[in-house]
């Protein structure tokens, strides 16, 4: 599928798929509120004076709308190939990449539908997506099976030219299935902050699919992406429409696990994986962050969103407390190396009916760590704050992609 008027006819008509979507999901999102709420399926939201049940889950609906989408694409994407010609092969090893692409994201929708009703563990949590890749990683096994990293400039007098990661590569692109997950569902709690970055992460790795078409040289790869992320971004606004402050839907994990197997599908099949973190800069911060409580160094309560003042209506850092003898030594290590960056609020005191020393800090989050040097914020300002962040992470990206680079790799 070689980049060319060809290649113009299904990409309109992705673009038609994607404007008749948002309609549809702006209507069914609609529709479906009640239905969710007599299911059960709803959330209070935490940060706001009323208490009102808001339908949880809602990806679940974009999720399906985007599959009918991609199902509906399938014929448009091969009609070339649909009258049988000698010179025109069907081009199986294309087809089932698409299907295994298509068949990770669903997994994924599935199980993050599970975990919204369910409420999984995290040790589920990191191991579900890793089987919902494992078809794609098939799928790159017997398509392209390149394992190979061309080395970094500095390094490649020790190292050589090229190397070969073999399974390592694999177990890569796993965790980057893994990591894309979780990472949007942890950088969460305030309306419109799932949807809202991932909008700002698929308009940019569009942006950078179209770079890559008309400069690069791997055209269809950068196409192929296209395709998912057209209308996947056009879902997301009707989605964030629905979900931005004051939020009428919470998107759930559905939505959190939908849209990061998306992105790690896209950029294994596209070859870019490497250039989708650096879309991520906030959520890899966000993560490394929170490693103390992920993996429970430090206490880590069932929410970390930031607290909400109802007298003032804004949120304020949200903070965690223990006894000091509680802290294991590599948990207090952490937290002085993060007080000494200014990276926390810590406070050590008394408490009042035993003489152990109380720690009390900061739940370690982004949205926490921006409340700590702004004070207390509208819920609005805060997310707006978040989405400027990831704005200015995307053009660090591109400027990291396209000049830093240079000096690493010949590009
Ligand atoms: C993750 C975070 C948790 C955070 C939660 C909020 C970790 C380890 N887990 O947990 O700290 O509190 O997301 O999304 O970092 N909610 C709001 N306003 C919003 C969005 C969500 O009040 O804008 C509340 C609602 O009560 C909603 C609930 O959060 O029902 C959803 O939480 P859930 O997605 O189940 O939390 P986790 O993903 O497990
Ligand atoms: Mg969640």
């Amino acid at each position: 599928m070689e980049a060319g008027v060809s290649s113009m006819f299904p990409l309109a008509v992705n673009l038609l798929f994607s404007i008749a979507g948002i309609f549809v999901t702006h209507k069914i999102l609609l529709k479906c509120k009640s239905m969710f709420i007599n299911a059960h399926l709803f959330g209070m939201d935490l940060s706001k004076r009323q208490s009102k049940k808001i339908p949880e889950s809602q990806g679940v609906i974009i999720g399906t709308v985007f599959l009918i989408i991609m199902f509906l694409f399938i014929p448009v994407l091969f009609y070339n190939y649909l009258t049988k010609t000698a010179d025109n092969e069907f081009p199986h090893s294309k087809f089932i990449e698409y299907l295994a692409a298509l068949l990770s994201i669903c997994c994924m929708i599935f199980l993050g539908f599970a975990d919204d009703v369910l409420n999984l563990r995290w040790r589920q949590k990191l191991l579900l997506p890793t089987i919902a890749s494992l078809p794609l990683l098939m799928v790159y096994f017997a398509n392209f099976g390149a394992t190979l990293i061309i080395v970094p400039k500095p390094f490649r007098g020790i190292v050589g030219f090229d190397l070969d990661l073999h399974i390592l590569y694999y177990v890569y692109m796993g965790m980057l299935a893994v990591f894309c997950t979780n990472a949007i569902n942890i950088l969460a709690g305030v309306n419109g902050l799932e949807v809202g970055q991932s909008v700002i992460i698929a308009a940019s790795v569009l942006i950078f699919n179209i770079i890559e078409i008309v400069y690069g040289n791997q055209p269809a790869t950068h196409e192929f992406s296209i395709y998912f992320l057209m209308p996947f971004t056009a879902l997301c606004c009707v989605l964030l429409w629905h979900n931005w402050y004051p939020a009428e839907v919470f998107v759930g994990d559905t939505f959190c696990y939908f849209s990061g197997m998306t992105f790690a599908v896209v950029a294994i099949l596209g070859h870019f994986s490497k250039t989708l973190l650096l879309f991520f800069i906030p959520q890899v911060f966000n993560f490394l962050y929170s490693v103390p409580q992920l993996f429970h160094f430090l206490p880590c309560p069932r929410h970390r969103i930031p607290k909400f003042d109802p007298k003032a209506n804004k949120v304020g850092i949200s903070l965690m407390n223990c006894e000091r003898n509680q802290i294991k030594p590599l948990g207090w290590i952490m937290l002085k190396v993060l007080s000494f960056f200014r990276l926390i609020q810590l406070n050590e005191m008394k408490s009042k009916n035993s003489k152990e020393t109380v720690i009390e800090c900061n739940n370690l989050t982004l949205l926490n760590l921006v409340l700590v040097y702004t004070g207390p914020l509208h819920e609005r300002t805060l997310v707006l704050i978040l989405l400027s962040i990831q704005i200015f992470c995307s053009f660090i990206a591109f400027f990291i992609r396209y000049q830093v680079a240079k000096i690493f790799y010949d590009v």
